[in-house]
């Protein structure tokens, strides 16, 4: 259950910034994973940050910390966005999805979680939660992706384990089963 509302952290000490550091708090209000949240944010926190640090969905991993490697991907408005490359303050009034609303609690999974499942699309999962949330966006395309498409939205995530081509078995199986082989 994500917390509606979560208060900004007590500063440690009190003091002035430098110029460099920018500063101030913002209001925000979105929802995640179907749940509203409110929270006061500074305007420098990553998205990666408010969401396992302030309200704990650790679903979302973190790799490179500079949009290189994928691992962080999560659905804002249904498209993919890497959370170390967006703030928490660009979600104002958005919907952010994470791995973990996919299937929350005893829901069963998606089509493509079960392939990921299926295919052994994974090793050590640090990559995982990235994958699925890009393909996941590639299932609900109103028209199915061709090859170019699945392989330029893939091509943004990084895999040390698997050598992709479970991966890609994966999501084309879940693009069958959404569209239709
Ligand atoms: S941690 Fe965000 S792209 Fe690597
Ligand atoms: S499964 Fe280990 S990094 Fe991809």
């Amino acid at each position: 259950m994500i917390p509606s509302s979560v208060p900004a952290p007590t500063p440690l000490t009190a003091r002035t910034p430098p110029l460099s550091e920018p500063s101030g708090w913002h209001r925000i209000a979105l929802t995640v994973n179907g749940e509203g949240v409110t929270a006061e944010v500074e305007s420098r926190l990553l998205l990666s940050d408010f969401l396992r640090d302030r309200i704990g969905l650790t679903g979302t991993h973190v790799g490179c910390e500079h949009g290189v490697c994928g691992a962080c991907t999560v659905l804002l408005d249904d498209e993919p966005v890497r959370t170390c490359l967006t703030l928490a303050v660009q979600c104002d009034g958005a919907a952010v999805r994470t791995v973990e609303g996919l299937a929350p609690g005893e829901a069963p999974l998606t089509p493509v979680q079960r392939a990921f499942h299926t295919c052994h699309g994974m090793q050590c999962g640090f990559c995982t939660p990235g994958f699925v949330m890009t393909a996941t966006a590639l299932t609900e395309r109103s028209v199915r992706p061709d090859a170019d498409e699945v392989a330029d939205a893939l091509s943004g995530h990084l895999c040390r384990c698997t050598g992709y081509r479970n991966i890609r078995r994966a999501v084309c199986q879940a693009l069958d089963e959404r569209f239709g082989e």
